[in-house]
């Protein structure tokens, strides 16, 4: 029986065949730094990781015996993956199954900062709600709104097609154009991404984060956008200057924002805590029992093809 191990307790049922046919260690400590991971898969052949766990050139020669690290996200930087190609070990992620929860938060995030609902909540539960007032916590409504995607791949476009359900117009910013059909099909069109910020009654964030994005909306950006415009980002943390987004919100430069990733993370800027016109949730784009289920899945299900022998592994990265 080979060894696997798991570096955090994950749905039970996604992994039960990992667990039935091998032998399976499932850590749990809050986080583990590269010293702690080679202890932990020395003579690991499989590994489950997760976006915390930094997966660097050293715990990969760390672990000689391995073969296959399923990374249970979408996005993999916190792995080397260069360092594993030339170990030959496989590298695997969890593309597509995600994307109605990521979609559907963001959605979630726009309505509550857009409706004021968590304010709202907290009104209500202070024992403020008296009477009906005709002027009390009015918000913005959606309908003829522009959203701004950055970022148009599989998040991005699932994003468009809630949006125009709401009566919202789509502009959106990537690399290169999405290809026309898909455009078409979501009534998306493409801006470069000084006007996406210009334009944009909420900008939402849907690309991945790399040496290009990496604190994309900072200061500069912020002046752009419209003193009304509502900030939301599901991506990643670090793709937003942090510092100056709370400033842009202090100021008024942009009026709100929903965040669900955070620059330094799990650390949230304390000044964000203090704002009203601020929603914030821990991490939660995939979060649903479908999508967490099917993500385990997806990870043991990869680790047992690779232990096996198999080389045609679906959502492989090396
Ligand atoms: C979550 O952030 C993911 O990349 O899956």
């Amino acid at each position: 029986m080979a060894r696997v191990v798991v570096t955090r307790p994950l749905p039970e049922e996604g992994i039960l065949d990992l667990v039935a046919t091998h032998e399976v260690e499932i850590l749990n400590r809050m986080s583990l730094d590269e010293d702690e991971l080679i202890a932990a898969a020395r003579d690991a052949e499989g590994l489950l990781t997760l976006l915390q766990d930094p997966i660097t050139e050293r715990v990969i020669e760390g672990c000689p015996r391995l073969k296959v690290i399923a990374q249970f996200a979408v996005g993999y930087e916190n792995i080397d993956v260069q360092a594993a190609r030339r170990e030959g070990v496989i590298v695997t992620h969890t593309p597509g199954v995600l994307t109605d929860a990521t979609a559907d938060l963001v959605m979630a995030l726009l309505l509550a900062v857009a409706r004021r609902i968590v304010e709202a909540d907290r009104y209500v539960r202070a024992g403020r709600f008296e009477r009906w007032e005709a002027t009390e916590l009015m918000g913005m409504e959606l309908r003829g709104r522009t959203l701004g995607i950055l970022g148009m791949g599989r998040i991005g476009l699932a994003m468009a097609r809630r949006a125009l359900g709401f009566g919202m117009d789509v502009l959106y910013h990537n690399r290169n154009p999405a290809n026309p059909t898909e455009e078409r099909s979501v009534g998306a069109q493409y801006v470069s991404y000084s006007e996406l910020l210009r334009r944009s009654d909420v900008l939402s964030l849907h690309c991945p984060l790399n040496v290009e994005s990496r604190c994309i909306v900072n200061a500069g950006a912020f002046s752009m956008m419209k003193p009304s415009a509502i900030l939301i980002n599901t991506a990643r943390g670090a793709v937003v200057d942090e510092e100056a987004l709370v400033e842009a919100l202090e100021r008024g430069t942009i009026a709100g924002a929903g965040l669900d990733v955070y620059q330094h993370e799990p650390q949230v800027h304390p000044r964000l805590n203090q704002l009203d016109n601020v929603v914030l949730a821990p991490h939660l784009g995939s979060a649903t029992v479908e999508t967490r289920t099917q993500m385990a899945r997806m990870c043991a299900s990869a680790i047992l093809s690779v232990l096996a022998g198999k080389t045609d592994i679906p959502h492989r990265l090396t």
